[in-house]
């Protein structure tokens, strides 16, 4: 075993498997042989004992030969059959147990990062798939391949049929035969292939549906789902319809044979010496007896020895690949540079179950500007930005970008304008780097572009792997099976796939409500008014010390917008509003002693926001 696992990388697979416990492959050679031999002697027998019977002189010993030997090259058959599962379990175990130590346990194992669910669901199919060739295709292959090689000569030795006909015949048939298997295999691999992607693409849906409806994506998803299931009804198709003819061309060869064996007989004996009764059975029963059930399973044993081969590949692949993470495409135009936009919403309304949340609001932002939204907690400003994706349901007179009337924001068009950053910070079950990409089907980066891109957008949103513990680095597993992020993690994550996707407008709910500061003050800066100065941003927020950046606010109460301005004008015009920024900038009793902010331009409303480490 020990030795198995440790030359099992290098070494050749399919010569394992066919030459790895070589003394119970030559029993199954001998079993195969000896079975073939005893079925094609069966048939002497009956002749002598028809040909007695007919006579007059039945010869019953000849009747029990012919029984014993056709019940003997059954059994031995049949104990193949046994011998190769036997073989084909234990080979599983072998090829089960190197792959494990190379692919998640091994230095470098290159699923190693990965949930043992997957590694297991992507060769689950190959590890019975590859020793197929054993207890499929190694039984059914010998027991075709002797009766192919013996009944020729027998029909030479007992009726003087040309050997190398016959053998011309057979051979003619198992090249048709090839064909189509060839074609047959072909179809089954495209069927698991399709019918793994499509499992993992469903599943991503039903695990992310809530954030995909968030974020926009659930249109998309779906229509990957189902171009899926197209290509899966195509591929079914052909793959059956090639199977009836596989079916077809065998079952009627031996029928084909039978007559043209017979024709043969006939027409070498010639009217003097016509074949008696004993000959006739005999020959029928080779034909159509000893050698049809080898033809008739020809097509199907040989798709499963190519399909068998196809696993074996992806076995030795994986045996044989360096240690790298695995390489698939990158994004296109993922960050395309759109033109800037301004938003013009004429009397958004918003009602969920007879209860008005929002009324009659009129928001217009012109390109480049920074909008702060301010109210109560529970005063409509997550709603509100919900409302602006078209995530709630909210009705508009109007929705227009530069200017532009559009269908509303729940047009893929509309939505491709913008980002979007919840409160919460959504991430998925996938890599840091699949997160910030947030590109449907990704699972690794090649691109380099792509991954400086991301690289770069965690950077500008305060967001250091390293910092962060994050071992793995851009390829850390995060989300329910990988590392539990806290909610500045996320927010920041959520920044970065903001900062990444660059849309002309961005949405952001309370984005800073769960980082530090510090982090606060760096992504204010460096971000908000850095990175992001020309974007059209509108930010609902709790958080004080971005407020004075603001170029206007828009004060909201019980759903209505009940004032805006700029900070200076709101602090002197408001005192609902200077009453609001009073309660959110004194620090609670028991709070720590975090130091005021301190902005760098503006007034600066002393803060003591929460913590990451109290918010989490
Ligand atoms: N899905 C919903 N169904 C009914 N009421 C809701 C729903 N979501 C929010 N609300 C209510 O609408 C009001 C505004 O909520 P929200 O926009 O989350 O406030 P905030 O300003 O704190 O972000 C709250 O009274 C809240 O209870
Ligand atoms: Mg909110």
């Amino acid at each position: 075993m020990e030795e198995l696992q440790s030359t099992l990388h290098a070494k050749n697979l399919l010569k394992q498997l066919l030459f790895g416990r070589w003394q119970w492959r030559v029993l199954v050679l001998m079993c195969a042989l000896t079975s073939a031999l005893t079925g094609v002697l069966s048939p002497y027998y009956q002749k002598g004992f028809v040909d007695g019977l007919l006579s007059g002189h039945p010869v019953v010993l000849s009747l029990w030969a012919a029984f014993a030997l056709g019940l003997l090259s059954q059994f031995l058959m049949q104990a193949n059959v046994w011998l190769t599962s036997r073989e084909s379990i234990i080979s599983q175990k072998h090829i089960g147990d190197a792959l494990y130590h190379r692919v998640l346990e091994g230095p470098g194992g290159f699923l190693a990062h990965r949930p043992v669910g997957e590694a297991v669901s992507l060769f689950a199919v190959d590890l019975p798939g590859a020793t197929a060739i054993l207890d499929q295709a190694l039984a059914s292959g010998l027991s075709m391949l002797f009766p192919i090689l013996i009944a020729p000569l027998a029909l030479h030795t007992l009726y003087n049929i040309p050997a190398f006909a016959s053998w011309l015949a057979i051979l003619g048939l198992a090249g048709i035969n090839f064909l189509l298997a060839h074609r047959q295999s072909h179809f089954f691999y495209r069927f698991k292939q399709l019918a793994a992607e499509r499992t993992g693409l469903v599943s991503e849906w039903v695990q992310n549906i809530r954030s995909l409806r968030i974020l926009g994506r659930v249109t998309a998803a779906e229509k990957n789902i189902f171009k899926m299931r197209v290509k899966e009804t195509d591929n079914r198709k052909a793959m059956v319809t090639n199977g009836q003819i596989m079916n077809t061309l065998a079952g009627s060869s031996t029928y084909l044979l039978n007559i043209m064996a017979v024709m043969l007989l006939l027409n070498l004996r010639g009217h003097d010496s016509p074949p008696t009764a004993g000959e006739l059975l005999s020959l029928l029963w080779i034909v159509g007896v000893f050698l049809s059930r080898p033809l008739r399973q020809l097509p199907w044993t040989l798709v499963i020895v190519l399909d068998s081969l196809s696993s074996i590949r992806r076995l030795q692949n994986a045996f044989n690949s360096p240690l790298t993470p695995p390489q698939v495409r990158g994004a296109v135009g993922a960050h395309a540079t759109a033109p800037e936009a301004a938003l013009e919403v004429r009397k958004l309304n918003l009602s969920i179950q007879n209860k008005k949340l929002l009324s009659d609001i009129d928001l217009v932002l012109t390109p480049g500007e920074l909008v702060g939204i301010v109210g109560e907690v529970g005063s409509g400003k997550s709603l509100l930005l919900q409302s602006l994706v078209g995530a709630v349901g909210a009705t508009f007179e109007r929705f227009a970008l530069d200017g532009v009337e559009t269908q509303g924001p729940e047009s893929q068009e509309v939505r491709r304008h913008m980002a979007y950053i919840p409160q919460e910070g959504v991430t998925v079950s996938a890599t840091l780097f699949e997160n910030v990409l947030f590109e449907y089907g990704e699972t690794s980066f090649t691109h380099s572009a792509e991954s400086t891109h991301v690289q770069t957008s965690l950077k500008v949103s305060q967001f250091d792997p390293e910092e962060e513990h994050l071992s793995e680095g851009l390829l850390t597993e995060i989300g329910e099976r990988g590392v539990n992020l806290s909610g500045g993690q996320r927010q920041r994550i959520g920044l970065a796939r903001a900062h990444f996707a660059h849309r002309p407008l961005i949405i952001m709910d309370d984005s800073l409500s769960a980082v530090d500061v510090d982090t606060e003050r760096k992504l204010i800066d460096k971000l908000l008014l850095g990175d992001w100065a020309h974007a059209t941003r509108l930010l609902a927020t709790h958080r004080t010390a971005i407020l004075p950046h603001c170029d206007r606010l828009l004060f909201l109460q019980d759903g209505k917008i009940a004032m805006q301005g700029t900070y200076i004008q709101l602090l002197e015009r408001s005192s609902a509003f200077r009453e609001f920024i009073f309660k959110e900038t004194v620090p609670a009793p028991i709070s720590t002693q975090a130091p005021p902010v301190v902005s760098t331009e503006g007034p600066a409303p002393a803060s003591a926001p929460p913590t990451e480490e109290e918010m989490a």
